[in-house]
């Protein structure tokens, strides 16, 4: 089989897109973790041309930029004021070589769902019928708005007339234009220098490339598809929804065909750039953005929001919010767990229940299981972490790192105030304020020493339920100390470790 490389891909962006009401161009707008414009040049990329180029001109700057950082080898052709996608070609060939032969693709920026196969077979067919130009239709059941096939008696394409200058009976075609098109690069240039202007919208429109190719004598071709979401652009925030809900459903569909279990793909979005290793169990209310890698034998969810987040083979991560972290093999998080950027949890780690993290290493089986703020931390290889524990990193001016060493334990309550350093190897006393670095085999305790001051109850609240419940307490001691029941147990060591522990 002969592959089918074109010379080059046109994509349209230099519309203004008013429906969608909004200070950001409409290109920029995005579903499934991309811009639309960032989606078309996939697929345009994906047809393997030798140029590729985008027409811009409404937020000029912005769109070109964006093209800059989606595919740094795109080209970005500026549109002038004269209107209509006729025009907007001609503008993006003033940026490829004039010589360029061979088949020209003219796409839009606001069609995101175009795979780049269609394109590939668009080409093929395209070059083995020698046409001049093949255009993508699609039969709509209401064909408002676009612009209608004509095809004369033979059935052959004879033209494209748009909605607003199309008669009675034009309008009653139900075959459309996409938009989408192969050009012979030649005849383009050759057909784009004799299109005007007249007509209802007063624009150069490259539609009346086709006929001009017909009365010239060329073959003119419709490639009909089936999948009318490849066709169809976003011109306002309901189709926006509508194409992201069908991107959605398309990705977790592939990912489900790949070994991924999705549990309910109605409540699972999955982002176009996200990769998955295999048996991978996602539960609802799951959302992956961003460049989020998943490893083998992970368990996501339910209800957990990860944006730019790897997770490693065999970790859950459970009704957790993060970006920006990585979350290491065989390691636990949540449930309620926030991770933000800089959070890294490694291997057999766990990050628990109301725990957030940021700029946070956390080492091989270390654990922060409860109720514990970790900014700007480092605890290392088989820290334990107690409930309850503040890493106090700000002072109001600075951000600071504390460090935890190896197998170190910090009692449940602690604050550590940075920056700190406990040694390896070191604990912390429950409830202490922890200024002082430790050093190997230590135990710090920093808090007020108790005192219990006797009968302060019945001196201070007399006759309340508290006091009642002292004094038949009291006597209940006073009898059971006759039986021979001893009293308590030994009284816990003062400075007592005491991290609460799962
Ligand atoms: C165009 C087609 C119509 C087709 C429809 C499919 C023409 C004359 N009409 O209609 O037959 O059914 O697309 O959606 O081509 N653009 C520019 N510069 C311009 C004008 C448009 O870059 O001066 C870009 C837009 O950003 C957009 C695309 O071209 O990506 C189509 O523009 P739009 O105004 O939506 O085209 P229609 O008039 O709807
Ligand atoms: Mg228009």
């Amino acid at each position: 089989m002969t592959t089918h490389r074109p010379a080059a891909v046109i994509v349209l962006a230099a519309g203004e897109g008013t429906r969608m009401k909004s200070a950001v161009p409409k290109v920029l707008h995005t579903i499934g973790g991309r811009s639309l414009l960032g989606h078309a040049i996939a697929a345009a990329r994906g047809a393997g041309p030798q140029h590729l180029a985008v027409v811009v001109r409404h937020g000029r700057d912005l769109v070109a930029a964006h093209v800059t950082e989606v595919d740094p080898e795109a080209l970005v052709a500026d549109q002038d004021e004269v209107k209509g996608t006729g025009r907007a070609v001609e503008c993006g060939l003033t940026c490829l070589p004039s010589d360029l032969t061979g088949t020209i693709l003219v796409t839009y920026g606001d069609v995101p769902l175009l795979a780049a196969e269609t394109l590939t077979s668009l080409v093929a067919a395209h070059e083995e019928s020698g046409s001049a130009v093949s255009v993508i239709t699609a039969d709509l059941p209401d064909p408002t708005g676009y612009g209608r096939v004509l095809r004369d008696g033979d059935g052959a394409v004879a033209g494209i007339v748009e909605q607003k200058d199309a008669t009675a009976d034009q309008l009653a075609i139900t075959e459309i234009n996409s938009g989408i098109y192969a050009f012979d690069a030649d005849r383009l240039r050759s057909a784009l220098a004799r299109v005007g202007t007249d007509n209802a919208q007063g624009e150069k429109y490259l539609t009346d490339v086709l006929a001009i190719a017909r009365g010239d004598g060329c073959r003119v071709s419709a490639h009909l598809v089936d999948d009318l979401w490849q066709t169809e652009g976003v011109n306002d925030r309901v189709q926006l929804a509508r194409l992201g809900a069908e991107l959605n459903r398309r990705t977790v569909e592939r990912w489900m065909r790949e070994g991924v279990t999705v549990v309910d793909p109605a409540t699972t979005w999955i982002d176009t750039d996200v990769s998955f290793g295999r048996d991978v169990t996602i539960h609802p209310g799951t959302q992956l953005h961003g460049a989020t890698t998943i490893g083998d034998d992970v368990e996501i969810g339910p209800d957990t929001t990860l944006t730019d987040v790897e997770i490693r083979r065999g970790a859950h991560v459970i009704r957790t919010h993060g970006s920006l972290a990585l979350i290491g093999e065989g390691a636990s998080v949540g449930p309620f767990a926030y991770l933000r950027p800089g959070t890294e949890l490694g291997p057999d780690g766990k990050i628990g229940t109301f725990v957030e993290t940021k700029n946070a290493v956390i080492g091989e089986g270390a654990k922060v299981p409860h109720l514990t703020y970790a900014g700007d931390a480092r605890i290392a290889e088989g820290a334990n972490i107690g409930a309850g524990t503040i890493f106090a990193n700000y002072d109001g001016q600075t951000k600071r790192t504390s460090t935890v060493g190896r197998y170190t334990f910090v009692g449940s309550g602690s604050v550590l105030v940075a920056p700190v350093h406990l040694a390896d190897g070191t604990y912390v006393g429950a409830g202490s304020t922890v200024t002082l670095d430790t050093d190997p085999g230590e135990l710090a305790v920093a808090r007020g020493k108790q005192r219990n001051v006797e009968g302060w109850v019945a001196r201070r609240f007399p006759g309340s339920a508290t006091d009642e419940a002292a004094k038949a307490a009291g006597e209940c001691a006073g009898a059971a100390e006759q039986d021979g029941i001893p009293e308590a147990a030994a009284p816990v060591d003062p400075a007592d470790g005491g991290a609460a522990r799962a």
